[in-house]
């Protein structure tokens, strides 16, 4: 389902749980989906360091931790917060319609 041009639906929001990422796959982008202090966002789910899967990670205080060595990258930016990643991770916009999440990748945000 397409409700605004490049936005596609990719879940529910009631099938996201508080703090825990959701892996979904946009036209060949894999991207993390996660519901956080009363927001979803969307994020690469590849690490700027080693691509290895984000959405593997912890969440706390709207950062999302690599699993492998680390590095927190803030959710609503992208920036890393520490070494060993220094380059920025995609961030996508997430648009809310009723209980639809509908996230785009053609545009980051
Ligand atoms: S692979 Fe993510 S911080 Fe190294």
């Amino acid at each position: 389902m397409t409700t605004a041009p490049g936005f596609v639906r990719v879940c529910a929001v009631t099938e996201l749980e508080d703090d825990t990422p959701k892996r979904v796959d946009l036209d060949g982008t894999a991207v993390s989906v996660v519901r956080t202090a009363g927001e979803v966002f969307a994020i690469n789910d590849m690490c700027s360091h080693a691509n290895v899967s984000l959405s593997e990670g912890e969440v706390e205080d709207c950062q999302i931790e690599c699993w492998l060595h680390g590095s927190s990258f803030d959710l609503r930016t992208g920036k890393p917060s520490g070494l060993p990643a220094t380059r920025p991770v995609p961030v996508y916009p997430v648009k809310i319609i009723g209980d639809d999440v509908l996230v785009s990748v053609t545009q980051e945000s």
